[in-house]
């Protein structure tokens, strides 16, 4: 099995090393290589996805993405732009099923800025559409507005669209994990209002017909919103398209305290997956050995469990990460009175102990 390596930009490198580490402690014999990518690519190849990067993620099993971005190549053209890399791994390698967990973990109850009471036990599991929606959609661009009361003005458009077999394959990829979870799907529109999301809803709809045993409820997306905060235990799998689902998954990704804890995979229609943290590059953290590498590890884990067929060192890793919690390591980010605040690479190296079975120095 061979894992495209793909670091990136600020925090990613370290948080990403503490992954392989992980990764190589387990002693599955796995072939890992590495290539730039976004920012760091930029730099060293003049494209945020080098021709060789992309060809290493083709050719791969499966990917492990730290995270791109850095304010400094905010005035570079949109196609020169870190983000670039993510939305071309993404497209090019058809990777439309995005799962972002978001799991409270016991320990963490307290991180969370909403009541204990609303978050202890959260296990909710967001699925995003990843490919398609107004983040793919064509036309798009600047002009002088044709029409309208401000005709002749500068103007910028984009297109939301959806093709029928694009809702019905993230339907059906989200009716499945519901089964295997509480068997409750809502699929998240705005159906009121767009045209797109009133064909999703539909759709959706359509593909339920074949899961009478999943419960399937629709919601406005400005009310998925506000249930995200208010009750956020009633949500088992929330499917959703891209745009949505990008800005509800960090949403429900701070109801678990940090969003240093989470991980995510992005999957294609055969289960090969690219795996990164669902946070950012932090660039105003990089380099200081700060980072939280748990949603990296926990990607790691994803990986082994959805694209390497290896569900035991999944459960393996995931139990590391609970351990080492359990002994009260903590990264700033989730660090509170009582625990004990490490950086970086002794997480990683705490997740390690606890794999190969030696005792964690915690608090
Ligand atoms: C995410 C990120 C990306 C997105 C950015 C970096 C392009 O926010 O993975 O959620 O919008 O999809
Ligand atoms: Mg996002």
């Amino acid at each position: 099995m061979k894992i495209a390596i793909l670091p990136g930009d600020g925090i990613g490198p370290e948080i990403v090393a503490e992954a392989v580490k992980v990764l190589q402690a387990l002693e599955l014999g796995l072939e890992m290589e590495a290539a730039p990518v976004g920012g760091a690519a930029y730099e060293s190849h003049g494209h945020p996805l080098p021709e060789s990067t992309l060809a290493l993620a083709k050719a791969a099993d499966a990917i492990l993405f730290g995270a791109v971005g850095d304010w400094k190549y905010d005035k570079l053209e949109r196609a020169l732009r870190p983000e670039q890399a993510i939305l071309g791994l993404r497209k090019h390698l058809g990777l439309f099923a995005n799962f972002r967990p978001a799991i409270c973990y016991e320990q963490l109850t307290h991180a969370s800025s909403l009541k204990p009471e609303l978050v202890a036990g959260l296990d909710i599991l967001i699925i995003r559409e990843l490919t398609g929606d107004i983040y793919f959609g064509q036309p798009r661009g600047r002009r002088v507005a044709p029409d309208g009361p401000f005709a002749g003005s500068d103007e910028a458009f984009d297109t939301m669209r959806y093709s029928r077999p694009e809702i019905e394959r993230i339907a059906h990829v989200a009716f499945q994990a519901a089964r295997k979870r509480r068997g409750k799907v809502t699929s998240v529109d705005k159906a009121n209002v767009l045209e797109t999301f009133q064909f999703w809803k539909d759709v959706v709809a359509d593909v339920h017909a074949q899961y009478s045993d999943v419960q399937l409820e629709h919601m406005y997306v400005d009310n998925a919103a506000m249930q995200l905060v208010r009750a956020p235990k009633a949500f088992d799998v929330v499917v959703t398209g891209n745009m949505f689902g990008d800005i509800l998954s960090d949403e429900a990704a701070m109801l678990t305290g940090s969003i240093g804890m989470l991980p995510s995979a992005s999957l294609d229609a055969r289960g090969k997956g690219l795996y990164e943290p669902s946070h950012g590059s932090a660039p105003d953290i990089a380099g200081k050995g700060v980072a939280n590498p748990l949603a990296t590890i926990l990607s790691a884990a994803m990986m082994l469990r959805h694209s390497l067929a290896r569900p035991e060192a999944a459960d393996r890793v995931e139990r590391a990460v609970e351990a080492v919690l359990a002994a009260g390591l903590r990264t700033g980010d989730i660090w509170s009175e009582g625990t004990a605040r490490v950086g970086t690479r002794e997480m990683g190296d705490a997740v390690v102990a606890a794999l190969t079975g030696k005792t964690i120095i915690g608090r």
